[in-house]
């Protein structure tokens, strides 16, 4: 699909990854509306993109206020692309340092902001894009975040990598059960990235996690992830696959 005058919804686009990939559409000519919490920066960075952006408040978790921000999308040219980067983690150990079970309470928010919220992006998402005429031979195209936990999971990560390994498996069913009406699904599963998350850490834990990338020995761009979601959106046989973006790091066990 070509990205001008695309309209996509950017989950968690108020920071981080998501952040950068609304910047990108806007200037490949898209139109943007960036859903993530009442509490986030997603009001004052709408001011600062001008016409192309809206801002929507919602949590993702949420089918009620979800499909209330894409109302929002299908008043400013109707839904066909959803970059869905609201995510977050929470450390759990299967048992605590007393031996004690890790909190249940844990790992099902963490399943529920990453899992759970995936799919209610995905179902909701593609009901709106299905109503869509065919444009360049599709109705829209979806891209999910996933982590590179998902495969190799550290310490303390049980629930994220649960979660985004859940992400990871219902990419080519996604993608299967959307063929029909013309709507791709795919995941990028980044590895160590240069995110407000990361922003608080010391210099030296900072340089020691950059060696640990083999090529380029460096963390992931945010503009990184925002350039591969793009060509996602624009590629129209990228579909069913998730895409490693990591400089081929693989994570040590802690
Ligand atoms: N930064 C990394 O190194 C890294 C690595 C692998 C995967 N990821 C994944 O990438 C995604 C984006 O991460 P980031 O580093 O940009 O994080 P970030 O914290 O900078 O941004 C995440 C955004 O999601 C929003 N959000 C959180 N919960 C929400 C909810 N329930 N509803 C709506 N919005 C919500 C937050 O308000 C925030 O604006 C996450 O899914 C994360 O798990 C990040």
């Amino acid at each position: 699909m070509r990205l001008e005058g695309l309209c996509t919804a950017v989950t968690g686009g108020a920071s981080g990854l998501g952040l950068a990939t609304a910047r990108r559409l806007i200037e490949a000519g898209g139109k943007v509306v960036i859903i993530d919490l009442p509490g986030s920066a997603g009001a004052g960075v709408v001011k600062e993109f001008g016409a192309a952006a809206r801002f929507a408040a919602a949590d993702v978790t949420d089918a009620g206020e979800f499909a209330a921000a894409l109302d929002v999308a299908d008043e400013f040219g109707g839904l066909r692309g959803l970059v869905h980067c609201a995510g977050a983690g929470r450390r759990l150990r299967l048992l605590d340092k007393e031996g004690e079970p890790g909190s249940l309470e844990d790992f099902e928010w963490v399943i529920r902001l990453n899992l759970i919220g995936s799919f209610n992006a995905l179902r909701l998402a593609a009901a709106r894009m299905a109503r869509q005429d065919e444009r360049d031979g599709e109705r829209g195209a979806i891209v999910l975040t996933a982590s590179v936990a998902a495969y190799e999971g550290q310490i303390g990560q049980i629930p994220y990598t649960a979660a985004k390994a859940g992400i990871v498996g219902m990419t080519l069913t996604a993608a299967r059960d959307l063929a029909s009406r013309s709507i791709r699904v795919c995941t990028i599963a980044p590895g160590i990235m240069d995110t407000p998350l990361l922003a608080r850490l010391r210099e030296d834990v900072r340089a020691s996690l950059e060696a640990t990338v083999p090529n380029p020995a460096r963390l992931g761009r945010p503009e990184e992830f925002a350039g591969l979601a793009c060509q996602i959106l624009e590629n129209g046989y990228l579909n069913g696959e998730t895409i490693r973006l990591d400089g081929a790091i693989r994570m040590a066990p802690r």
